[in-house]
This record gives structure tokens, C-alpha cells and sequence, in this order.
């Protein structure tokens, strides 16, 4: 007997435990096994928020030292990977480069490394180093190649953010740019069933292996209502720019128009994301310093606009646009550049499904015709 019918888009239902992460929507609270987001945000760093994720608690400086040394021996692609990044047609745009190389990833693992079908803890954990290693690799030698530069080659001394921004750019980035990023990293790092996780988590549950619950996942972060909006919002900001207007008159017009503004609005917050309050201060910083506060100005005056109309908060996604572009990051990479982060709230996801599995299968409440229809022959239809 099924139970009750779920709300729409599966509203307020609890699907699973976890312990992973903790969200209040009410108070504006996001936690990693139990650490305020903002103390992660302002002490931490991506490799130890990692640990912390995959781990369930930080680590001592010893088991930092060698999760980060893990992390950075991982930074490998087969040379199979690389020729599909270059032979991809021209029209491929980073986000679908992506999620098709994660799913050949499996088929290319480095010598010595777990059976694709292996589910078994251990296992995940070490796919899970390779995963977050080799995505950002990937989105870093995909833009370099489509733009017909040189692959750099990564630099296993630097932090991830570091050689990220290495590998992307060709040249060691500021301390600043690194910061920024390295926060930007931890603050998209989980958030406990959002679309993309529970896509992770249904596959992981069947039994199929990483790789699969990872494509999957990028998958549902590609969309604009998850993690496509980023770029959304940037597209905004520059059609507004472009236009010469009012950005509160053109987003007016956009309410006019019943149109979403892209980067407001949660299923979850009910009051801030607390994960905007950092990226509005870092977009406005990283302005500041670079003699550019266009976009943190008019995202500024949209936000006050649209929280004064309509109520709805800055999301995540609101002011990580106007931060990736004020570090120089090309619009289409916003979203690959969250799955460069989420990866780690991913993998903890599927190392805890598979940790203690049940298949994912709810009902559906049945709307069609009812039961029995006759079958009518086709000659007699
Ligand atoms: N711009 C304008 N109106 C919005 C809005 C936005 N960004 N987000 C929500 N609303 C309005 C809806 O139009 C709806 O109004 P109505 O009740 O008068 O029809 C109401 O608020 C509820 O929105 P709904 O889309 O049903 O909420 P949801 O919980 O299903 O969706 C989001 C949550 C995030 C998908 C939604 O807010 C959205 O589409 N935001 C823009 C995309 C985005 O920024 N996504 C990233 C999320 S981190």
C-alpha cells in the first residue's frame, strides 16, 4: 500500500538520513557534519572542508598533510581523456564536455586503481580522490584547448584551488585570486538533497558504481533551475549592460513579463543563504580591488530591487557570477566550475548510500484513465 502523495518537486519531504550536512532554512544556517559554513568559510580550506566531508571530522595536521599530498598525486589524465577533449565538435560547451568525460573516466583509470563495478567503501574513497582531482582537471584542459592554448601541466604543489587556477590560466595566481576561489570551493562544496546529490544518491543506489552517479549528477546540476543559473544571472547582467538600461527597470520589466529572475529564490532558505552573504562580500572586494565594481554595483541595486518587490533572497548562484567574472573565468565555466567544487559533497553522498544501501523507488500517484481501459484493435480505433 503506498503512503501519502508527495507535495509537488517532493516540497519538505524527508527522503533519507544523513550526516553530512544540516541545513535550517528558516534561520539561514548550513553546516558540514555539524561546523557552521561561515567558520568553514573564514578558517578553513577546500582540502580539509573535504576530509571533513568525506571523513565526518577534520582532520589532525598529519592526516591533512597526506590527504592533501593524495589529492594532488591524483592530478592525472589518461592520454585517451585528453584526445576526447580535443576531438570534441566545436559547438560542445563545457558543462556537456564534462559530464560525457566523467562517464569515459571509468573506462581510463590510472593503473592500480579500484574496479569500475567496486562499491565497497575503500573503493569509493579512492575514486573519489581521482573524481575531484580529475574534474577540475578536465574543465581546466577543455578551455585551454578550446581556446587553442597549451595544456598546462598540473602543478602538484599547489593547494587545488591553486592549481586549478594554474592549470586554467597558464600563470600562478595572486594570493587574493586564490583565496577567493578556495572559499568560493568550500561554500559550494554540499548541500545536503539538492537536485544533483539526490541524482548521485538514486543512482548510487542501484547498486551502480561512482563514475555513473557522478555523470548523473552533473546531469541535474547542468540545469538552469540548479546549477545553470550562475551563468543565467551573468548573461543578465550583461544584457542589461549591454542594453544601457536601468538594471531595476529591466528586471521591472522581467516581473512585467513573469519572467524568473535567475539567482534569487531557494526551495529550501526561507531568509538568506548564507552562502550569499560571503560571495556578495567577496564579489564586492574582488571589484573594489580590481578598479571594477560594475557588476557588484548592479547586482547590488537588483538585489535590493527584488528583495524589496518580491521577498526572494540572493541565492548561491546571484553572486558567484559577478565574482567568477571579476576573476576573469569565462561565463560558461560558472557551472562546471560548481561540479569542480560539489564533487566532494557528491562523493560523500554515494560513500554514504553505498555505506548503507536500500534501493531508491518511490511510488507515483496514478492520474491517468481509469483502470481497466479496454484495448481497442488498431483497425477498430
Ligand atoms: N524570480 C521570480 N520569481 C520567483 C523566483 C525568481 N527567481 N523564484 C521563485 N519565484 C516565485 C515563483 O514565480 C512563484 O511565484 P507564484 O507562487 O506567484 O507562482 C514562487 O516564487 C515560488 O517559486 P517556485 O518556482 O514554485 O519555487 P521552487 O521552490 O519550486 O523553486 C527555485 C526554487 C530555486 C527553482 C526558484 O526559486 C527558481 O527558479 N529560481 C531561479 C533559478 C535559480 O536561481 N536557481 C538556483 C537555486 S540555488
Amino acid at each position: 500500500m503506498a503512503a501519502a502523495v508527495a507535495s509537488k518537486g517532493l516540497e519538505g519531504i524527508v527522503a533519507t538520513t544523513s550526516s553530512i550536512c544540516w541545513i535550517d532554512g528558516d534561520a539561514g544556517v548550513l553546516s558540514y557534519r555539524g561546523i557552521d559554513i561561515h567558520e568553514l568559510a573564514d578558517r578553513s580550506t577546500f582540502e580539509e572542508t573535504t576530509y571533513l566531508l568525506w571523513f565526518g571530522k577534520l582532520p589532525t595536521s598529519a592526516e591533512l598533510a597526506e590527504f592533501t599530498a593524495k589529492l594532488a598525486a591524483a592530478r592525472t589524465l589518461d592520454p585517451k581523456v585528453i584526445e576526447f577533449l580535443q576531438i570534441v565538435p566545436k559547438s560542445a560547451t563545457p558543462m556537456e564536455v564534462l559530464r560525457t568525460a566523467v562517464s569515459l573516466l571509468s573506462m581510463y583509470p590510472a593503473p592500480g586503481d579500484p574496479d569500475e563495478k567496486d562499491t565497497s567503501h575503500d573503493a569509493n574513497v579512492k575514486k573519489s580522490f581521482n573524481l575531484t582531482a580529475q574534474i577540475a582537471m578536465i574543465v581546466a584542459v577543455f578551455d585551454r584547448i578550446r581556446k587553442g592554448k597549451a595544456i598546462v601541466e598540473a602543478d602538484k604543489t599547489l593547494s587545488h584551488a591553486a592549481n586549478f587556477l594554474w592549470m586554467l590560466n597558464g600563470e600562478k595566481p595572486s594570493e587574493t585570486a586564490t583565496k577567493a576561489f578556495d572559499i568560493a570551493l568550500i561554500l559550494h562544496a554540499d548541500h545536503e538533497l539538492n537536485a544533483s546529490t539526490f541524482a548521485a544518491r538514486v543512482i548510487a543506489a542501484t547498486l551502480s558504481d561512482m563514475h555513473s552517479a557522478i555523470t548523473g549528477a552533473i546531469g541535474a546540476l547542468k540545469g538552469p533551475l540548479h546549477g545553470g543559473a550562475n551563468e543565467a544571472t551573468m548573461k543578465l547582467l550583461y544584457a542589461i549592460d549591454a542594453a544601457g538600461a536601468d538594471p531595476v527597470e529591466y528586471v521591472k520589466q522581467m516581473f512585467a513579463e513573469k519572467r524568473k529572475i535567475s539567482g534569487f529564490g531557494h526551495r529550501v532558505y526561507h531568509t538568506e543563504d548564507p552562502r550569499a552573504t560571503h560571495l556578495r562580500k567577496m564579489s564586492e572586494d574582488l571589484g573594489t580591488s580590481a578598479g571594477n565594481r560594475k557588476w557588484f554595483d548592479m547586482s547590488r541595486q537588483i538585489e535590493l530591487f527584488v528583495k524589496g518587490e518580491k521577498k526572494l533572497n540572493a541565492n548561491v548562484d546571484f553572486y558567484s557570477a559577478s565574482t567568477y567574472t571579476t576573476l576573469g573565468i569565462d561565463i560558461d565555466l560558472f557551472t562546471p566550475i560548481f561540479a569542480v567544487s560539489r564533487i566532494s559533497g557528491w562523493a560523500a553522498h554515494v560513500i554514504e548510500q553505498h555505506d548503507d544501501n536500500r534501493l531508491i523507488r518511490p511510488r507515483a500517484d496514478y492520474v491517468g484513465p481509469a483502470y481497466p481501459v479496454p484495448y481497442v484493435p488498431v483497425a477498430d480505433r
